[in-house]
């Protein structure tokens, strides 16, 4: 790595990846006291993607890492460092992002992981800016990527029908050339730090016969307390992201918000006073996807037309910590490059080069829940 500042930083590459299989409300509906109705009304959610057996966070953020990889027109070789924002690692450590390096063939790059929950992707590139910007690395690899559904209780109501399982990536670059990214914020407010949590398996709380009784390897959530604070954060990085940009809600061409729930995007585009027709929604297919659902949303975004050269861009995310963050950038790149990273794929661990495979498969969540399995994590 060398270490000569550029004077701009430009989004390159990009890419997703979400599981075939689809939790609908319907299957949720034979799990827990719930009904699609209250989940669309009070969540916008219909369904989300759910892991099959042999895909992990590694193998998913691989394929989302190539795709954006390809769309940047580079070679996996070409990236000198690679940042996973996750909260479901495939292991304390090594880290995911090691893992990821082998899998897409790179020989040269650092690599590591991020934790940032929800705003990991943020995060990540907030960071990989940086690198960018001091000249210490000419392309990063960003990635977001989750497999939640193996930390989601799936007796709890107030939480499963929200989180589904998927990657996005970008790759940003250096150059010279006007544009990319104008304006970054990013805060944390340990004031919340409870809020959302996952309480074992960490040093505090090491995993153990009384913590898996307590069920405590699972997500826990204040869900009012993060609604509330979620839509003040959100406003208040949002704004400031877009003041160190110079620019201001009216020169704003689309905004792609973290994809938590319908209403707190709702709620943020009332508290901005800013048009929903240029915000990006696609909860309603994926659920929350954590650190993934920003990038997701990228990419759907541009597949869907919603992005083209010169439009200027919000990315904004909260998430556990209460971590948030917001990037501002004037799009570059070619939306039809998305076509070079065709074919890429499957997501599965069994053709992860180097990758141990699990000694137990990991469940079959969706077939299991339509056997009439009580939950995911049980046999029928
Ligand atoms: O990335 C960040 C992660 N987290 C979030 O973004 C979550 C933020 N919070 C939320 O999205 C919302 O708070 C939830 C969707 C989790 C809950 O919605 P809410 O409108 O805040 O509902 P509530 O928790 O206030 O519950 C209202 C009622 C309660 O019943 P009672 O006490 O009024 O009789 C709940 O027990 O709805 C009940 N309820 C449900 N009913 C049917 C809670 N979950 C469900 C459910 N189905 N799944």
């Amino acid at each position: 790595m060398t270490a000569r500042p550029v004077s701009g930083v430009h989004l390159t590459g990009w890419g997703a990846y979400a599981p075939s299989l689809v939790l609908t409300n319907a299957d949720l509906e034979k799990m827990v006291d719930t009904s699609d109705e209250w989940i669309v009304s009070r969540t916008g959610i219909r369904e989300r993607h759910i892991a099959g057996p042999n895909e992990t966070t590694a193998s998913m953020a691989a394929v989302a890492g190539l795709r954006a990889i390809a769309t940047a027109g580079l070679q996996p070789d070409d990236i000198d460092l690679i940042l996973v924002g996750t909260l479901t690692p495939d292991y304390p450590m090594p880290s995911t992002a090691a893992l990821v390096k082998g899998a897409i063939g790179n020989k040269r790059a650092a690599a590591m992981d991020l934790a940032a929950a929800c705003s990991g992707f943020v995060f990540g590139y907030a960071t990989a800016h940086a690198y960018v910007a001091s000249g210490m690395a000419k392309h990063v690899l960003v990635i977001g990527a989750e497999t939640l559904s193996r930390c989601t209780d799936f007796t709890d109501r107030g939480t499963c029908i929200l989180f589904g399982d998927g990657a996005g990536a970008a790759v940003l670059s250096a150059s010279d050339e006007p544009g990319g990214t104008l304006g970054i914020e990013m805060t944390t407010e340990p004031s919340g730090a409870y809020f959302i949590w996952l309480p074992a398996g960490g040093a505090s709380r090491p995993t153990g016969e009384a913590s898996i009784a307590a069920g405590e390897h699972y997500m826990k959530m204040k869900g009012t307390e993060t609604f509330k604070m979620a839509v003040r954060t959100l406003g208040s990085t949002a704004t400031k992201s877009l003041a160190k940009a110079g620019i201001g809600l009216a020169d704003l061409d689309l905004v792609i918000p973290h994809q938590a729930n319908l209403r707190i995007i709702e709620g943020l585009a009332k508290s901005l006073d800013f048009p929903m027709e240029k915000v990006f929604v696609n909860v309603g297919s994926y659920g929350n996807t954590s650190a993934a659902s920003v990038p997701l949303a990228l990419s759907e975004a541009v597949a869907a037309g919603r992005v083209k050269k010169g439009d200027r861009l919000l990315l904004v995310a909260f998430g556990a910590g209460l971590t948030s963050g917001a990037i501002t950038l004037e799009w570059t790149a070619d939306p039809a490059a998305a076509a070079r990273a065709a074919g890429i794929g499957p997501a599965d661990v069994s053709v992860m080069p180097g990758y141990l495979e699990p000694v137990n498969p990991f469940p079959p969540a969706l077939e299991w829940v339509r056997a009439g399995a009580a939950s995911p994590t049980t046999t029928p």
